[in-house]
């Protein structure tokens, strides 16, 4: 099935762009911030099923999905019942407001692989897919994972697991080209991902390293992949889904004018202080913060104010940084 057909996602293209699941930073706010940029659809941070089960309240306040809101979840965990009992309580209590459960299989945090979570789960195929199978027996959406090249050049077995994951149910892939040891680091590799793409039937997304529109263009004709996913390019440049929506259709894009930019940053932070109190976001939102000034004159001392924001009416300040300055593009910014 066409992906976006799977998540009945309704965009002008044909390989629709979504927004990456990011702990700590895909809150409602920066959600919804990307949504009206034009990120064809959007994941929670990763949630822990083994925490909605002990019913631990802030971990439920991550799978709150907004109103008008339609949401992809992503679940971690290494108990197939867990994962199972984790999806029943949402659908209970979210209904259908989520597209899809995805599962995270390449999480690289020393304290989720140290539980066997995560990317770990790639050394353990067969506990992989008996996690995908017991979520589709108990959800009649659709289950995606997401997971990395390999776990490390021992376990480097994505073109197994990605078969694994399809035979075990999974309604879709997404495949982020670096092995669990590289974290972040180097270069993502796309030709694995087109190696894949070859291999399996079911969608698959690609992820990494996209951080300009010509990123993904290019990461498009390189693994035929059937929609792309940005993650650490949308930090501070929500404004790259439309660019990438532009550039894809015609060619072109254009650059973010400052005074929107500081306009879009002021609407993230009064979402933010709706969902979560001003205290709380704005000590959340200083990163986002920090972001939005890189590239921004004097930036350094800056994100020094930044990073100790405790109001509105300081973030305000600094908001003024952005619309005060000579144009730059977008490109600079990333
Ligand atoms: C701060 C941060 C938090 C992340 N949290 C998650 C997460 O909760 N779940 C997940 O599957 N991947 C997570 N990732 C990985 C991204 O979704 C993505 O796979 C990775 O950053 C590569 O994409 P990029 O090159 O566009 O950043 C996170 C990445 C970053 C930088």
């Amino acid at each position: 099935m066409e992906l976006k057909t799977l998540l009945k996602i309704d965009s002008v293209l044909e390989q629709p762009v979504l927004l990456a699941p990011m702990a700590g930073v895909t809150d409602y706010a920066f959600r919804e911030i990307c949504r009206r940029q034009g990120a064809d659809m959007t994941y929670s941070e990763m949630i822990s099923a083994k925490g909605l089960k002990y019913n631990s309240r802030r971990t439920f306040e991550l799978a709150d999905v907004h109103q008008g809101e339609r949401l992809a979840i992503q679940l971690f965990g290494r108990e197939p019942k867990d994962i199972a009992q984790a999806i029943e309580m949402l659908q209970e209590q979210q209904g259908e407001k989520i597209v899809c459960f995805d599962l995270n299989m390449g999480c690289p945090a020393p304290k989720i692989v140290n539980n066997g979570e995560g990317s770990a789960l790639m050394k353990e195929p067969l506990l992989a897919a008996h996690i995908v199978e017991e979520a589709k027996r108990t959800t009649s959406r659709p289950v995606t994972v997401k997971f990395r090249k390999g776990f490390d050049m021992q376990y480097c077995n994505y073109l197994q697991f990605a078969q694994t994951m399809q035979e075990a149910g999974a309604d879709a892939i997404t495949v982020h080209g670096r092995l669990r040891g590289q974290y972040y680091a180097g270069k993502a590799d796309w030709a694995c991902i087109a190696q894949i793409k070859e291999r399996v039937h079911i969608p698959v997304i690609a992820n990494g390293d996209i951080f300009s529109p010509e990123d993904a263009l290019a990461i498009l004709q390189q693994t035929r992949a059937d929609g792309i996913m940005v993650a650490r390019g949308a930090t501070g440049n929500p404004f790259l889904f439309e660019q990438i929506k532009q550039y894809l259709q015609d060619g072109t894009y254009k650059e973010v004018e400052r005074d929107r930019k500081a306009n879009v940053i002021l609407q993230q932070a009064e979402l933010c202080c709706e969902a979560k109190g001003e205290r709380r976001a704005m000590q959340e939102f200083r990163k986002h913060a920090a972001w939005y000034l890189k590239g921004v004159r004097g930036a350094a001392a800056l994100r020094q104010q930044a990073i100790s924001i405790t109001s509105m009416e300081e973030l305000k300040k600094l908001i003024d940084y952005v619309s005060g300055e000579p144009a730059h593009t977008v490109r600079d910014m990333v």
